[in-house]
């Protein structure tokens, strides 16, 4: 019989670490986790159910995406050799960090943003280096570059729109900072499909730039299909690291008949946009409430006080949502996501008396 300390084996790095929470409930609305509300529609999931023999599931899938890969060049502009599909956009933001960072390297991100640019980072013993967000949650270049520059970092990692406050940030002061930083500036646009903002076209002047998407936000989330729009050298080297068949038949078809008949899923987005804009009129209507503007398909609120009552009191009726009361910026502030009409109605009423 072994015994062994298995403690004593794992990295000094790994045991400081604490594991990502995903909270979720198994009855009732969830609205925390930036997902479509929507089911894909009946079209589609009837053709993946008629083709479910083609897909000849006894076979490893395609490990160079090939289909989905045209399919997003053609949407994009980028070229096939520029893509790389990732098992979600995560796993993509850990290949970067991997092929770009030596250990105990720098790499940066606004205060508050996405959580996995930190995490993954400590997972690969390098360094995260943060610069705060303003009150507007936006930033300074200037002050960004001399963060970079004091820490060398080797990528920045720019949400945008930035989860979790929901907006984009000032175009001229990224701008900025792809001109002026001699490492990869990261657009993270896996909200981009609710902002319609990117930064895509300036690929072709800018050879430090790389642009994550995910499908996550818009229907697939289940699937777990991202893609990154590389310089040709870098998409090279991430398909070093990447596994070979880090993406499954299932959600390499299904992500190309989303993104080659793409009306069906713009419906949806169309109609959480129209619900994000009435959900902004609703919050601001309540008194003891500051909702920031939203770029995505979640907003960001703050309650007057009792962020965590207000969180667990909703949860207790069945409306989850995200509390960001933990982080020192975000005290008494929840993040909802946006839903069906049913949904959203049903999360205001409850916030109104929660709040009231
Ligand atoms: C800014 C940002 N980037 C990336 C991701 C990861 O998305 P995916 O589901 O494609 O891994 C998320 C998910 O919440 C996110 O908010």
């Amino acid at each position: 019989m072994s015994r062994i300390d298995l403690m004593e084996l794992v990295r000094d790095k790994i045991k400081t670490l604490e594991t990502y929470q995903v909270e979720n409930q198994n009855e009732g609305i969830k609205l925390h986790a930036n997902e479509n509300p929507y089911p894909p529609p009946p079209k589609l999931l009837n053709k993946i159910f008629q083709q479910m023999d083609d897909l000849e599931l006894n076979r490893y899938p395609d490990s160079d995406c090939s289909e989905l890969k045209k399919v997003i060049a053609n949407r994009t502009g980028a070229s096939v050799e520029q893509i790389i599909i990732g098992n979600g956009s995560d796993e993509l933001i850990q290949h970067l960090m991997q092929i770009l960072c030596n250990e105990g390297e720098t790499v940066a991100f606004p205060d508050p943003t996405f959580a996995m640019y930190s995490i993954t980072a400590q997972c690969l013993g390098l360094n995260p280096a943060s610069f705060p967000l303003n009150d507007n949650w936006d930033f300074d270049a200037s002050s960004v570059l001399k963060i970079l520059g004091k820490h060398q970092a080797k990528i920045v990692f720019i949400s945008y729109p930035n989860n979790p406050t929901g907006n984009c940030f000032s175009e001229r002061e990224i701008q900025q900072v792809i001109e002026q930083f001699k490492g990869i500036v990261v657009l993270d646009e896996a909200y981009y499909d609710f902002s319609e903002k990117t930064f895509l076209e300036q690929m072709e002047k800018h050879n430090n730039l790389v642009i994550l998407r995910s499908l996550s936000k818009i229907g697939l989330a289940g699937l777990r299909v991202g893609y990154g729009i590389f310089p040709i050298i870098l998409a090279e080297q991430v398909n070093k690291v990447r596994s070979p068949y880090n993406s499954n038949s299932i959600s390499q078809w299904f992500a190309s008949e989303v993104l080659s008949d793409f009306a069906l899923v713009q419906n949806q987005i169309d109609s959480i946009l129209e619900e994000r804009a009435r959900l902004m009129d609703e919050l601001s209507k309540l008194s003891a409430v500051v909702a920031y503007p939203s770029n995505s398909n979640f907003i960001l609120f703050q309650v007057a006080k009792d962020g965590e009552k207000v969180f667990n009191n909703l949860k207790a009726n069945g409306t989850l949502l995200r509390n960001m009361g933990s982080h020192p910026r975000l005290k008494n502030c929840l993040r909802v996501t946006v839903g069906t009409k049913q949904e959203n109605d049903q999360f205001l009423n409850q916030l109104r008396k929660a709040t009231s």
